[in-house]
């Protein structure tokens, strides 16, 4: 799996840019309208190259910290980091996020986690990795999840029409819908996510916003 990111590292800040860039608009109206750039601690777990760490950078994150398993990535990432221009502000942690208590590599909570197209596992590790998240997250923070892909998929039912599609046609649904922008459809909803928040976030309060793209995220918000 991550030698697949590996490869994929060279092409794809090229291959991603216009849906990081529309899915990162999104989230980032957001967090500007709710007060939450500025002074905020960040963690970006499978950050790949970066896209949402440098930008809560460049908005006054109080730090960033980003996390991958990929060498490639993380080679990239620090690239563009452009040596101390953050000033002590960023770190980059090589690791698997699929290690078992991930808490214990982090010495402090977050105010807002990004799982950003981050949760491709089987839906038991998924759902582990949500639950640690919610552990490592500050009072009132915020997971973000972003993912257009299969594995959360599953857990949405009734919602045939495009998920009865193998996932190659999916795919292809969804990047003609990106290079169109003609689809504008609501594929989440709030009551469809209970299942897999009860597990995940059992004091969080969980919102499902649609992107105006083939693509989602979720806010899981802790209240206590
Ligand atoms: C689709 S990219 C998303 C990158 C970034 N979040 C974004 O939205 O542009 C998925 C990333 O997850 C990383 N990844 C995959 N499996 C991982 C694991 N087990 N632990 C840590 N990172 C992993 C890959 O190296 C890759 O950079």
């Amino acid at each position: 799996m991550i030698c697949g990111w590996n490869i994929n590292a060279f092409f794809y800040d090229v291959a991603n840019s216009r849906l990081s860039h529309d899915i990162d608009k999104i989230i980032f109206n957001f967090l500007k309208k709710n007060n939450k750039t500025k002074n905020t601690s960040v963690l970006d777990l499978c950050a790949g190259t970066g896209s949402v760490s440098f930008k809560s950078l460049i908005l006054g994150a109080k730090h960033v910290v980003a996390v991958d398993d990929s060498k490639y990535m993380i080679t990239r990432m620090k690239h563009k980091k452009q040596l101390d221009f953050f000033n002590g502000r960023f770190k980059i942690i090589k690791l698997n996020v699929l290690k078992k208590d991930l808490s214990k590599y982090f010495n402090e909570k977050f105010d807002i986690i990004y799982l950003k197209r981050a949760l491709y596992f089987s839906d038991n590790e998924n759902k582990d990795i949500l639950k640690q998240c919610y552990k490592l997250l500050n009072k009132n923070g915020l997971i973000i999840i972003v993912n257009p892909e299969k594995n959360l998929i599953r857990y949405v039912k009734g919602r045939k029409i495009l998920f009865a599609l193998p996932h190659f046609l999916r795919r292809l649904w969804a990047w003609i819908g990106l290079l169109t922008r003609t689809i504008k459809y609501n594929v989440y909803t709030y009551e469809k996510f209970d299942v897999l928040c009860e597990e995940a976030c059992p004091r969080g309060k969980l919102i499902t916003l649609n992107a105006p793209l083939p693509a989602y995220y979720i806010r899981i918000i802790k209240k206590e």
